[in-house]
């Protein structure tokens, strides 16, 4: 038999000429679509039986979730204690944020209800991740966004993905009552964390962690901004434990494990730590420049339930931590998600923490998720690279300026 003939067994390959012929004389084909997630990316093809999901929903993925869980030793060496810290790297997902996670299955459940335009408000990593999943979809995509203060990054995505932009004149939470007023339209289909189908998705990012360490970790530390994550986290948590998929180990009462929840504001933006909202809420982590966030009473739920606790850190802290896990775990995040390690590290040696890791019991399991990825927000590195000279084009040049 001939290579030829060996070819000739193979269906013919498609070109992507063909596929865009085919996907065009059908309109949008929601079922080629449904046979990406099902070869096993995207967390409705893991967790369909966990989501609000079913035979009619046509799915909407991009390949988000199965993110690293990341083990950090010199993490786990702040805290000693034979304690071992892993970061949740949320920054890998399509868009770049966790926002994906929930975003795959609000899109999906918008579409099975007939809708056809989204709309948000965003700090810039909802309003990334519904442009892109409107775009997936064929629909279109309204997001309301604080005029000045988006990382630049995000809103390049939301640019880039075709949405119809507009920027107020106004903060986050002036942006999330103009959407809740529009959202009233039939033809709006709200895709904030406000949507119960954004929390149903994000819970998978507790089922991952629980799933890949066998069990829940003692505690989960998160940036908290609008608090639908957090309230996410909690809710998936709560429900492996009611599958028993977590396990008692350690809890003296008998009941199955679920962690500490200890979330971190921007001590600028931090209307649950001092219970007030805050009508002009102030960060360099525009992410979390939230001053009355609409899960707050989940997210108090989720702290008295779980025993954790509400804390601040500071713009100084936030961007040291920044630079420390980039430089010391290889790992580049935005600066919201660094509140979470600062955070960690405010546990680790601060009298003034909210919660203190000094005694907590010996060979403990810490989470800490990190929301977005650093090259979404790079205005604070970039003043950096104006340090940057060219050297002339000579081997010793080169060599006087590596200077090692
Ligand atoms: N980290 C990042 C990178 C975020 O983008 C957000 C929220 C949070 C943390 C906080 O999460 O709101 O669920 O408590 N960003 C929203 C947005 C508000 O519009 O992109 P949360």
């Amino acid at each position: 038999m001939s290579a030829r003939d060996g070819q000739d067994a193979y269906p013919p390959v498609k070109t992507l000429g063909t596929i865009l012929a085919e996907v065009s004389n059908l309109g949008y084909n929601f079922a080629l679509m449904r046979s990406v997630p099902e070869r096993g990316r995207g967390v409705i093809a893991r967790y369909r039986d966990l989501l609000p999901v079913n035979d009619k929903t046509p799915i909407v993925s991009l390949g988000e979730g199965d993110t690293p869980l990341i083990h950090c030793p010199r993490l786990s060496e702040r805290i000693g204690r034979g304690c071992d810290v892993f970061v949740k790297n949320e920054g890998v997902n399509p868009t770049g944020s966790f926002k994906d996670r929930g975003m795959t299955v609000a899109v999906s459940k918008a579409i099975e209800r007939g809708a056809r335009t989204l709309i948000c408000a965003s700090t810039g990593n909802t309003s990334a991740s519904a442009a892109a999943y409107a775009a997936r979809a064929g629909i279109s995509c309204v997001v309301i966004l604080p005029g000045g203060k988006i990382a630049t990054g995000k809103l390049l995505q939301a640019f880039a993905y075709g949405a119809k932009i507009v920027a107020i004149d106004g903060n986050f939470d002036d942006a999330l009552r103009i959407v809740r007023e529009l959202g009233e339209r039939s033809d709006f289909s709200i895709v904030n964390s406000i949507n119960p189908d954004r929390i149903a998705g994000q819970k998978t990012a507790a089922f991952e962690i629980v799933d890949e360490i066998g069990n829940a970790p003692d505690f989960h530390l998160l940036p908290v901004g609008n608090a639908g994550n957090i309230t996410a986290y909690w809710a998936g948590y709560g429900e492996y434990q009611a599958r028993q998929r977590t396990f008692p180990e350690r809890q003296s009462n008998g009941s199955t494990k679920v962690p500490a929840m200890i979330g971190f504001q921007a001590a600028g933006a931090a209307p649950i730590f001092y219970n007030q909202i805050i009508q002009k809420p102030e960060t360099i982590a525009s992410a979390i420049r939230i001053g009355n966030p609409a899960s707050w009473k989940q997210a108090r739920a989720a702290i008295a339930e779980s025993h954790g606790a509400i804390d601040i850190v500071s713009d100084e802290e936030i961007i040291a931590a920044q630079t420390w896990l980039a430089r010391y775990e290889g790992i580049f995040v935005e600066p919201a998600s660094a509140a979470a390690i600062a955070g960690l590290f405010k546990c680790c040696d601060s009298s003034e923490a909210a919660y203190s890791f000094k005694e907590i019991p010996e060979q403990s399991r810490i989470v800490c998720t990190v929301t977005g990825h650093g090259l979404k927000d790079p205005d604070i590195i970039m003043q950096r690279m104006r340090e940057l000279k060219p050297v002339p084009a000579t081997v010793n040049d080169v060599q006087r300026a590596i200077d090692l």
